[in-house]
């Protein structure tokens, strides 16, 4: 990390990140960006039932990202996963014509944690359809685009 990396055009460093080479394809370093956010936001994962830390960050179109983490509750159904803590946050923040760029989710536990059905159905009200979607898979991090998450995602129409 942080390591030179080459002459290509499209690297540029930037001043105040460490050294680090960001891309003006900012697919890549955005996404590891994020998941090091969505990582940093797992720790304060109120998880007292299940003991599994997730974390997400958003970056909007905007540019801002936001994070979130899970917060359970004794009736264990009004828990809320840290996407759709993020995915409200980002809201509440910012306003209601965000759109989200790209994402990432992970967890503490290094246990697979793809975002659940609730989650992408409330994303993909707000992400773009091509948005990247990181997130820990059987064995790997695993990136899918908004609508291979969700087909159909945005079809219902209420006028
Ligand atoms: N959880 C999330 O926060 N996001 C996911 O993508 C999967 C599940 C949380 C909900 C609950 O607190 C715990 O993980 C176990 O399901």
């Amino acid at each position: 990390m942080g390591g030179r990396i080459g002459l290509a055009s499209n690297l540029h460093p930037i001043q105040g990140c460490g050294g680090a080479l960001v891309t003006k394809n900012r697919k890549k370093p955005r996404l590891d960006k994020l998941l090091t956010l969505a990582m940093q936001a797992a720790r304060n994962s109120y998880s007292p039932y299940s003991k599994f830390r997730v974390g997400a960050a958003l970056e909007l179109t905007s540019g801002e990202i936001v994070t979130g983490t899970n917060v359970e509750n004794v009736s264990f159904g009004l828990t809320i996963c840290a996407e759709r803590a993020a995915l409200v946050r980002a809201v509440s923040q910012f306003g209601p014509k965000i759109r989200i760029a790209a994402l990432a989710v992970t967890n503490l536990n290094g246990l697979a944690s793809p975002p659940c059905g609730a989650c992408r159905q409330m994303l993909a009200e707000f992400a773009l359809p091509e948005a990247p979607v990181m997130f820990p898979a059987a064995g790997e991090m695993r990136t899918m685009a908004m609508s291979e998450m969700l087909p159909l995602g945005r079809e219902m129409k209420l006028n």
